[in-house]
């Protein structure tokens, strides 16, 4: 490979980026930093309002309306996206939802729903892009995964299954694509201050789990985009079947 140049090693440029989950809190902070480097960006959501979050980034920047567990519309859309970009180069799993519970009563819609968005929609989507990646001998895949991936939760049952299997599927996909071109890692946030937080992190749960942080406070969404636009980075080119904690330090007790 190419000797690094530490001015542009965190250049995105022209990278096409597919961001999932992009109308949401830490979508739509996704979608800032890739566009603020430069990106060309698909961003889908199941909200229409994702076509609002590309008309503020102009440019090539486009909007994708579908169900992620939906096999036909992932297939459409992925389509859609090569037709319009013409390949692939970077895809942020990002959407995900949140129900909380006791692990001896979720109901079995929420934890299929939690199951299916969080975890097969990932495969999913992920399944269907990789592909035009190892075609190219180039991509890079990011999982948004949690702090519920590496430690458990109180009431998180089906998240936390949801967020670990995110863990053991991107370690098989490093070790099958890293050789073909394709990096594979995860990001593992702790609260984030977005609305998904506001479900099941106010008030004073929210404060004793911040005292519990070694720095005493939740992620920013920026701080979260971040620590992605690196292992999307040529910086990370090194980096793969990895887990990055953003957590202040919360899983290292
Ligand atoms: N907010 C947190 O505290 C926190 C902490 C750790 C990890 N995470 C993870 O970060 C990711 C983003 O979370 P967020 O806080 O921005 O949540 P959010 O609810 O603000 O955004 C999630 C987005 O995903 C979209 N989405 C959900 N299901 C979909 C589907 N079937 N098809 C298409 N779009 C769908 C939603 O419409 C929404 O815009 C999630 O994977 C979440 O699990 C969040």
């Amino acid at each position: 490979m190419a000797a690094l140049d530490f001015t542009t090693a965190f250049d995105l440029r022209d990278r096409v980026v597919v961001i999932t989950g992009a109308a949401g809190g830490i979508g739509q902070s996704l979608a800032s930093a890739f566009a603020e480097r430069g990106a060309r960006l698909a961003l889908l959501d199941r909200e229409p309002s994702v076509q609002a979050v590309a008309e503020r980034h102009g440019g090539s920047a486009r909007g994708f309306v579908l169900d992620l567990a939906a096999e036909r519309e992932v297939a459409d859309t992925v389509d859609a996206v090569v037709a319009s970009f013409g390949r692939i180069d970077v895809l942020v799993n990002n959407a995900g939802i949140g129900h909380v519970g006791p692990a001896e009563a979720i109901p079995t819609a929420d934890w299929n729903e939690v199951v299916s968005i969080n975890l097969s929609a990932q495969y999913l989507v992920t399944r269907t892009v990789a592909p035009h990646m190892l075609a190219r001998g180039y991509g890079r895949v990011v999982f948004m995964a949690s702090q519920a991936a590496v430690v458990g939760l109180d009431q998180h049952a089906a998240y936390c299954a949801a967020k670990t299997g995110l863990l053991g599927m991107a370690r098989c996909m490093a070790i099958e694509w890293g050789p073909r071109g394709v990096t594979v890692n995860c990001v593992s946030p702790t609260v984030v201050n977005s609305p998904m937080a506001l479900v099941g992190w106010a008030g004073e749960k929210g404060e004793r789990a911040k005292a519990e942080i070694p720095v005493r406070r939740f992620a920013e969404p920026e701080e979260v985009a971040l620590a992605v636009l690196f292992l999307a980075s040529g910086a990370a080119a090194m980096i793969n079947g990895a887990n990055l904690p953003v957590d202040g330090g919360y899983t290292i007790r």
